[in-house]
């Protein structure tokens, strides 16, 4: 028994500590190659931000009220009224932007560096249902507001799922909880986005955690030819990964509070659905999916939607080429960039389309296919006015 420390000497009477100490110090102790640094830290950063999500989801629960009537009212009431309101609905939506941000950026770096490979197969698809859910998370959380923006999206967001043949406006149904966007939507986003999307997150991550522990981080080498970490070049997780960690962890949280000063959520009117206001769009994240559907035959259209999610959760399987050095695979290297390219230029349409804009002093509408339209008659801009 430890006289010195009773506190620990009593807990240990009662549980025996000895094994979890053990545990603790075998993980914080263990090598990993050298090479693992600045980009390994996105995991860790998801993880944070999830966290942050939880904690401010909680908080934001209190007030918040999941009806037609209320919704709108209740973020109002949060915004203007409850202590600290505007904070912790900035760090929620804020941070899901982020946490977005940081899973998509964990996964193009596993992608490029061949983490995906022999014997990380699992851990690449618990990491693609991660992805998933972190976008479901993001989809479900932007109808609560309640306001003409989420309303507009939803409706929008939901139509997406009728290109699916034959089963695509069961779906919509089934998502909407009738025939339109209404207070029933708003019940079952509300039941996926605080019950049913935590809960699978929450495993999802301790199984995908447990296998990245297990099989350690993948090095540069073939498949197959993967050897012990020499302890001479291997770096302890604690404390040299978890201080870079903590750094960039610090930069992050910087990067969060300077969104949500200079950039304040806003919440806009309160959702009319007699009143459909100009160039809706869904948010960032759907956008290439939205504008790249435009240019498919309805049937078609479930083949640019759901054959891109099976190749992503199923890639480790397709792609068998046992080099992990990027150099060593040119065409997954090319596949990964080109998709890459085409998910930014559909994002890049996708925000522009449907719009009115000024190049050069000249204004244009830009049509649904994202094609510029002189306009004609344009009042002249103000530079452009000839001086008197
Ligand atoms: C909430 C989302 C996620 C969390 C919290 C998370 C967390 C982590 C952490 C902490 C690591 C170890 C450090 C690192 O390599 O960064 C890791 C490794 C890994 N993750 Fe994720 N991850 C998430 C999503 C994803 C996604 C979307 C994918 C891919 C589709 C993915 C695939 C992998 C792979 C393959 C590894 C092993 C990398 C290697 O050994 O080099 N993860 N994850």
């Amino acid at each position: 028994m430890n006289r010195g420390n009773p506190t620990k000497g009593w807990l240990e009477q009662r549980f025996p500590l000895e094994p979890l100490r053990r545990f603790v110090k075998e993980q914080a102790g263990k090598l990993m190659p050298s090479h693992v640094g600045f980009w390994h830290t996105f995991g860790s950063l998801a993880l944070f931000l999830f966290m942050v999500q939880v904690v401010t989801g909680v908080l934001l629960m209190v007030y918040y009220r999941p009806t037609e009537q209320t919704a709108f009212e209740s973020v109002q009431f949060i915004m203007t009224k409850a202590h600290f309101g505007w904070l912790i609905r900035g760090l929620h939506s804020w941070g899901s932007t982020l946490m977005i941000i940081c899973v998509l950026v964990h996964m193009i770096h596993a992608f490029f560096a061949g983490g995906y490979k022999k014997p990380r197969e699992l851990t690449w698809v618990t990491g693609a249902l991660l992805l998933l859910c972190t976008i479901t998370f993001g989809f479900t959380g932007y109808l609560l507001p309640w306001n003409q923006l989420a309303y507009w999206a939803t409706t929008v967001g939901t139509e997406i799922t009728s290109v699916i043949p034959i089963f695509g406006d069961y779906m919509k149904t089934i998502l909407r909880g009738g025939e339109n966007v209404t207070g029933e939507t708003l019940s079952r986003f509300y039941v996926v986005h605080v019950v049913i999307l935590p809960w699978a997150l929450t495993g999802i991550v301790a199984v995908h955690l447990v296998l990245m522990r297990v099989q350690g981080l993948s090095t540069s080498a073939r498949v197959g030819e993967e050897k012990p970490i020499d302890p001479k070049s291997g770096v302890p997780f604690f404390p040299h990964h978890v201080l870079l960690e903590g750094m960039v962890l610090c930069l992050l949280i910087a990067v969060l509070m300077t969104l949500i000063v200079v950039w304040p959520v806003e919440l806009g009117e309160k959702a009319d659905p007699l009143t459909t206001p100009e160039g809706i769009k869904p948010e960032w994240y759907f956008l290439p999916t939205y504008q790249l559907l435009k240019y498919f035959p309805k049937t078609l259209g479930l083949f640019v939607s759901i054959v891109p999610v099976l190749l992503l959760v199923l890639w480790p399987f397709i792609d068998r080429n046992p080099e992990r050095d990027p150099r060593k695979r040119p065409v997954a290297v090319a596949l990964g960039v080109v998709s890459l390219a085409v998910m930014v230029l559909f994002g890049i349409i996708g925000h522009f389309s449907e719009r009115d804009i000024t190049f050069r002093g000249r204004q244009y509408h830009i049509d649904m296919y994202g094609k510029p339209h002189p306009i004609e008659n344009a009042a002249p801009e103000p530079s452009a006015a000839p001086a008197p």
